[in-house]
């Protein structure tokens, strides 16, 4: 067995968890929708249709901020065709996903589903395809009380208050070609300050998310968010990047050392914020909203070479035709390895508290998700359901900053030690929450913890993510082989990891 040391000190602390930190996505995309959230006639939805088995899944994971609709999505989406009676809403070809939209879900049932489970929406507006004074009518039918024509068709159309919504994307990825109305640095520039005066004129209140750069391999990577945040920084509140991790034969132990690819990927949007605003004098801060994150294994898209991403303009989907109506696409099925990877990704936006307010993990709901349902049928946790809950659960505090001692393990993204901690001290109910990733294949490692500064503490609790091999997934005939476990406790500052395992521990 090898040995480990953690040690926080309570005097450094990276900072406080915002309660935004385990938001998640949910896009007109396959499945997410209709019959993810939205099943009218299913045994289980709710007068409005809403699937009521989804609700308390979503609750149970406390989501506090779901953003919506798209992804790629909103960049063909006019927000108009998805109000009023249902059966007058117009059916449109959907470019993002060859898909049929029927818009019979639109902004009015987002922001109610929302509200019944007490989450708060964050909506994107389509800067591809779409017009900046779209943008700013959008935000008068949501936010606007009443009297003028948009708030008042809100009210005809069954709301009297307004959604009040605080989160606001300008636009998707728009660095992409992949994206419909894909736009140069400095096109989006001028469109998003435009559509953003005009948001703000409607509802200062708001908070703005520009779109920064995702994709490492595109030229303009970075320098896109040094122009565009040289000229947007007085608008925006949040500089939004994207981040998924793929199993693509780096092998095992590459995988599980994915939470560095996605440090480097942090700490690079917040050196771009640092940047301009040391250049530019500027005064306030701008954070990061990493509004897409999660492991992506392309399980459904027919992709002949990672190359094949750079210039891709449609995902070519293998599990169905073009335009057809929510289809089953981009159903990931999560291995308990997945789920391990997973969460090593939530210690890492822990670690970057400081940095990263909002993190939305993509997608909440049968595409690329924790949720898995069934037509007609029931609801199935998925392997990355669990580290998404306790994370979710017991990740918010302050994060203290982890000094590790451990043995170390090559990887591609250099010599780590072989266990990745976050440490969150949650002073309303005085203890520690450390969730902790042994990345080694073959052994257990034993850990003991220093906490300076907190007197004596013990383990009290360990949970583990398990199930009966690395590869073992939850299907809807076996539900339960990937879950958590509660491991025996030391009564002292040890733990002991299991090879290759994601654990949580709480020291009192
Ligand atoms: O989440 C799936 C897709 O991934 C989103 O539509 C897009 O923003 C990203 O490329």
């Amino acid at each position: 067995m090898k040995n480990a040391k953690v040690t926080v000190n309570r005097l450094f602390e990276i900072g406080e968890v915002k309660d935004t930190m385990f938001s998640s996505f949910t896009e007109h995309l396959g499945r997410s929708i209709y019959s993810g959230i939205y099943e009218p006639g299913h045994p289980d939805a709710d007068e409005g249709g809403f699937r009521k088995d989804v609700m308390d899944l979503v609750k149970e994971l406390k989501v506090p901020v779901i953003r919506y609709p798209g992804g790629n999505f909103v960049s063909c989406y006019d927000w108009h065709d998805g109000i009023g009676p249902k059966d007058q809403r117009p059916r449109r070809l959907d470019y993002a996903w060859s898909t049929i939209e029927t818009n019979e879900f639109g902004i009015d049932d987002f922001c109610q589903w929302a509200e019944k489970i007490g989450v708060e929406p964050m909506i994107a507006v389509n800067l591809g395809t779409g017009n900046i004074k779209d943008a700013g009518d959008l935000v008068e039918y949501c936010n606007f009380p009443g009297g003028t024509y948009w708030s008042d068709l809100r009210i005809k159309n069954g709301h009297k208050e307004p959604y009040n919504v605080k989160y606001w994307c300008l636009g998707n990825e728009m660095e992409g070609s992949w994206q419909a109305g894909h736009l140069s640095a400095e096109d989006y520039t001028k469109k998003a300050l435009e559509a953003a005066k005009i948001m703000r004129w409607v509802d200062p209140s708001i908070k703005l998310v520009a779109c920064g750069s995702s994709y490492e391999m595109l030229p303009t990577y970075m320098e896109w968010d040094r122009k565009m945040l040289t000229e947007l920084w007085d608008q925006v509140d949040y500089l939004s990047t994207h981040n998924y991790t793929m199993n693509a034969g780096q092998g095992t132990t590459n995988y599980l050392a994915a939470y560095k690819q996605l440090d480097d990927h942090i700490k690079n949007s917040a050196r771009v914020i640092e940047y301009v605003k040391a250049k530019n004098h500027f005064k306030k801060d701008i954070k990061i909203c990493l509004d897409e994150w999660n492991v992506w294994n392309f399980q459904d898209i027919k992709l002949d070479s990672l190359d094949d991403l750079a210039g891709l303009t449609t995902f070519e989907m293998t599990s169905a035709e073009k335009w057809e109506i929510a289809p089953s696409i981009l159903q990931e099925k999560y291995s308990l390895l997945d789920a391990t990877v997973c969460g090593g990704l939530g210690i890492t936006l822990l670690n970057n508290a400081d940095v990263v307010d909002i993190a939305c993990l993509a997608q909440l709901i049968n595409v690329i998700a924790p949720i898995t349902t069934k037509r007609g049928g029931g609801v199935l946790k998925q392997a990355i359901y669990y580290p998404f809950y306790l994370l979710s659960n017991y990740g918010r505090g302050t994060a203290l900053k982890p000094v590790v001692d451990a043995p170390k393990v090559a990887t591609e993204f250099g010599d780590l030690n072989v266990v990745e901690p976050a440490v969150i001290y949650d002073k309303d109910k005085d203890e520690f929450h450390v969730f902790i990733l042994n990345t080694d294949q073959e052994e257990a490692v034993k850990v003991d913890f220093e906490l300076q500064g907190y007197g004596d503490r013990k383990v009290v609790s360990h949970c583990v993510l398990a199930g009966p091999s690395a590869e073992t997934i939850n299907t809807f005939e076996k539900p339960d082989e990937v879950g958590m476990k509660e491991l025996p406790v030391s009564g002292s500052t040890e733990a002991e990891l299991p090879a290759m395992s994601w654990n949580m521990l709480i020291l009192k």
